[in-house]
């Protein structure tokens, strides 16, 4: 072990930063979009099946390796198999915190910038979800207003990640994410006391089967992955700043139930306020900066629910943000011996970089095409539905066949020592859920996402 590695202060100060990884656009953005197109509380069910079978045995995975190996993705493979396939699994973890952070900084940056219009009044004479995404489209297509916003993503999160994994990370999230809980309880009070709010409720909770087609299916398993920060070593090297006497079983039950928790709030106080509107729930990804901003424009004293709803958006992607550059940076203190300062301004600089065409891609690069995608939307792709799933799988099967039992079981019980004697059937059902369940299903997901499904 790295003798004056560094490590959280507090059990508790690394459960809010790995839920302030996990809980992200994903949960705020993504979440209610997809479950709005894809029939609400059916496909919520599903979500959190997947959600229980596939993440929450994976992420115990991912955080128990880096906490053995008190190592980055590629040292935790290295010390514990020494095999170069392994290590290049670790590799493509840190390959693919480039590739999230480059686009996600994107729209990172967007939520910043509608805090600011939301101060300029810009976002309050909308009549119709057609005006906003007007000022949207106006927004989004200017070079200057993207690049500015995605730089300023960039060096809020460089500022933190600069001073260290206690004093930057985990200080910052134990501030940010009783903010983010703070707003969304007010944000939710505010939606379920709107006249017609019962709709949206309703929406939420009475499931229409009829919308779970197999495509939902592998779309809900695919963001098990993403809202959770799996599959790319995030969790793993979160978890690598772990104590040993830390329980992971108990700390990864409790990022599983903040982020679903969060995801669910963000769900009723989204579609609570867009059923009293009567607007539509399956906008698709506008959902968030268009038909949102109409609402907010009809409601007394909008103005202050959208200052506060692109606020908790802009502390949701800043605290997954931060998790992404500590991957890479983790990586270069660890391997290859950098200090933190200088693997954060030459990486986190490089990532902005790769981050600008995907900016551009709403703008001066929007009819730059491959395959008939932009820019932006290729790299999310190529991270979102092949790298991390691909990585999840790996780690599955790791754990499941290629660590040794034994060794996997010592490890468990670091920290956890009734573990097995209070729960005698935890073992085997995570090993099943490991083995079998997860790899098969994260196969279909994966043939889905390169089109042979
Ligand atoms: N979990 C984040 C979200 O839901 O927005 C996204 C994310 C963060 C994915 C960090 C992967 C990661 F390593």
């Amino acid at each position: 072990m790295t003798p004056n590695r560094e490590a959280w202060g507090s059990r508790f100060g690394f459960i809010l930063a790995a839920a302030g990884s996990a809980v992200g656009l994903g949960n705020i953005w993504k979440f209610p979009y997809i479950a709005g197109e894809n029939g609400g509380a059916a496909f919520i069910f599903v979500y959190l099946v997947c959600i229980a079978i596939i993440g929450f045995p994976v992420l115990i995975s991912e955080i128990l390796i880096g906490r053995t190996t008190q190592r980055n993705p590629v040292g935790a493979f290295a010390a514990l198999t020494h095999s170069k396939f392994w290590i290049s699994v670790g590799f493509l973890g840190v390959v693919a915190g480039f590739m999230i952070l480059s686009f996600y900084s994107v729209i990172g940056g967007w939520t910043i910038g509608y805090v600011v219009e939301t101060l300029r009044g810009s976002l309050s004479n909308f009549q119709s979800p057609d005006e906003a995404g007007v000022l949207f489209g106006k927004l989004s297509g200017s070079p200057t207003w993207s690049l500015s916003y995605h730089a300023i993503f960039f060096a809020l999160t460089m500022f933190i990640v600069i001073r260290g994994v206690e004093g930057g990370i985990e200080r910052s999230s134990k501030i940010m994410m009783p903010v983010l809980v703070s707003i969304l309880v007010i944000l939710m009070i505010r939606g379920v006391t709107l006249d017609g709010a019962s709709k949206g409720l309703a929406f939420l909770w009475v499931p229409d089967w009829s919308k779970i087609t197999g495509q939902a299916i592998l779309i809900a398993l695919g963001h098990a992955f993403f809202t959770l920060s799996l599959g790319m070593g995030a969790m793993l090297t979160y978890g690598s700043y772990m104590g040993k006497r830390d329980n992971v079983v108990s700390a990864s039950a409790q990022i599983v139930f903040l982020d679903t928790l969060i995801a669910l709030m963000a769900g009723v106080a989204i579609f609570t306020a867009v059923f009293a509107s009567g607007l539509d729930p399956a906008a698709g990804p506008g959902l968030i900066f268009q038909t949102l901003p109409a609402v907010f424009a009809s409601m007394t004293g909008g103005v202050y629910f959208s200052f506060l709803f692109f606020l908790l958006l802009a502390i949701a992607a800043l605290t997954s943000g931060i998790s992404l550059l500590e991957v890479v940076v983790a990586y270069f203190v660890d391997e290859r011996g950098w200090d933190r300062k200088g693997a954060v301004l030459i990486f986190g600089g490089t990532i902005f970089l790769i981050g600008v065409p995907s900016a551009l891609s709403f703008n001066l690069m929007a009819d730059v095409k491959i395959f008939d995608k932009t820019f932006f939307d290729i790299v999310d792709f190529l991270a979102s539905n092949i790298l991390l799933p691909f990585g999840g799988l790996m780690i599955a099967i790791f754990v499941g066949w290629i660590w040794s039992t034994t060794a996997v079981r010592a490890a468990v019980k670091e920290g956890a020592e009734q573990l097995f004697d209070n729960y005698p059937w935890f073992e085997r059902v995570w090993f099943i859920f490991l083995k079998f369940v997860a790899p098969i299903l994260i196969t279909l997901v994966l043939l889905n996402s390169l089109g042979f499904m």
